[in-house]
């Protein structure tokens, strides 16, 4: 019987939890090595009703970036495949300080590789981003394809370009089977509430103001994370090695008709949008193309954008515990620092 183990780092996060849930939900593996270090980000409420009940799950508290705990743990586990999530995310820190972005996703990324390597990992699946690309125009109807040179523009983006880089380095100079994926936005369940979507419902909820960056007018290309996670699943065990492919699902949003959507949907009135100063060095528009995954795979999103939102949204409101937990901590010192006086 062949090992199906796969190594999932960025678990206790929210695209990694999610993929944790549908790989097991879905039994697309026989047993999940779930590896975080538990940043601010990281939560292991995120694998509750799994963690300690689930015996095809086990957790592993470590850092992508220390090179002895990472070779010990992929040797121990010998998994079949390395799916690296872990990394940290979000744009607004990476403009405030770019110091752990380098560490864990420049460093981080280029030790799991190795660690992979050594122990004869069959594939390495790294989970990247459409913001590598940098940005579109809007009067433009381009979307961005694999065959475009990368021109991140973000301290995160540029992180997630040089990881990128890195991955297909290792491809060339040493033969080691990879494959990246690229994907747009993502929304769903577990999200941290410093993103777009569930700040804009927590703030909300609260009756508090909704701060738009710039003039609202940017636009954000909207993917389910479940299609996201489907679509990693494609790529790694259909996908050619050496190979990136894009993901996203066809919805380019302007953020201020998200968020004016998101008010009607939790009967909230639009006098809660605050335009607030805007993010330096915003990217204008995002639009991904996925064709390539679709022609290889088969892979096509199942998630329709309004079931979708409307599926986030009661998880959210049914998950007002998981929200506030989040937000009794590091959370509301952030959220000062970024938005008071803005
Ligand atoms: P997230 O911030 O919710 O989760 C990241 C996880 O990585 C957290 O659990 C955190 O604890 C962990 N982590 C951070 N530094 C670590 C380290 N040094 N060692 C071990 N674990 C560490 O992010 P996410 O939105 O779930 O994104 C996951 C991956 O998907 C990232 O690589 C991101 O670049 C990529 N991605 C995200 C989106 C999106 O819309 N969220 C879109 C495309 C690609
Ligand atoms: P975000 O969720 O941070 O994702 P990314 O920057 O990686 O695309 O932001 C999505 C869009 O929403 C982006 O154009 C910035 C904008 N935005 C706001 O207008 N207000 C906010 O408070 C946040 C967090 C984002």
């Amino acid at each position: 019987m062949s090992n199906r183990t796969w190594l999932i780092t960025g678990a206790a996060g929210f695209i990694g939890s999610n993929f944790v849930r549908l790989a097991l939900a879905e039994n697309w593996c026989d047993k999940v090595v779930a590896a975080d270090l538990l940043t601010y980000a990281g939560n292991l409420e995120n694998l509750e009703g799994l963690l300690g009940k689930d015996d095809r799950l086990v957790f592993e508290r470590v850092d992508v970036a220390d090179a002895t705990a990472m070779r010990a743990l992929v040797a121990n586990h010998a998994p079949d495949m390395v799916f690296h999530l872990a990394a940290e995310s979000h744009v607004d820190r990476s403009i405030e300080d770019p110091t752990p972005f380098i560490r864990t996703n420049v460093m981080g990324t280029q030790v799991v590789l190795d660690a992979a390597r050594r122990a004869g990992v069959r594939r390495f699946v790294h989970v990247s981003t459409d913001e590598v690309y940098g940005a579109l125009s809007l009067d433009s109807t381009e979307r961005f394809h694999e065959r475009l040179p990368l021109a991140p523009n973000s301290p995160y983006a540029a992180s997630k370009a040089g990881s990128d880089f890195l991955v297909l380095a290792a491809y060339h100079t040493h033969g080691q089977e990879v494959v990246i994926t690229r994907c747009s936005n993502n929304y769903g369940p577990y999200q941290f509430p410093e993103k777009l979507l569930p700040l804009m419902i927590s703030n909300a909820l609260e009756n508090k103001e909704l701060p738009v960056y710039g003039d609202g007018l940017y636009v954000r290309d909207w993917i389910h994370v479940h299609d996201h996670c489907r679509g990693i699943r494609a790529a790694a065990e259909g996908g050619r090695t050496g190979e990136a492919y894009n993901i996203g699902a066809d919805n380019e949003r302007r953020n201020i008709d998200l968020v004016k959507t998101l008010l009607r949907m939790l009967d909230r009135p639009e006098t809660l949008i605050k335009y607030v100063r805007d993010r330096p060095g915003h990217d204008r528009r995002y639009a991904i193309d996925s064709s390539k995954l679709h022609a290889e795979t088969g892979w096509k999103p199942r998630v329709k954008f309004e079931d979708g939102l409307k599926s986030t949204i009661d998880w959210y409101l049914g998950n007002r515990g998981w929200l506030a937990r989040i937000k009794s901590g590091e959370f509301m010192r952030y959220y000062e620092k970024m938005y008071a006086g803005r």
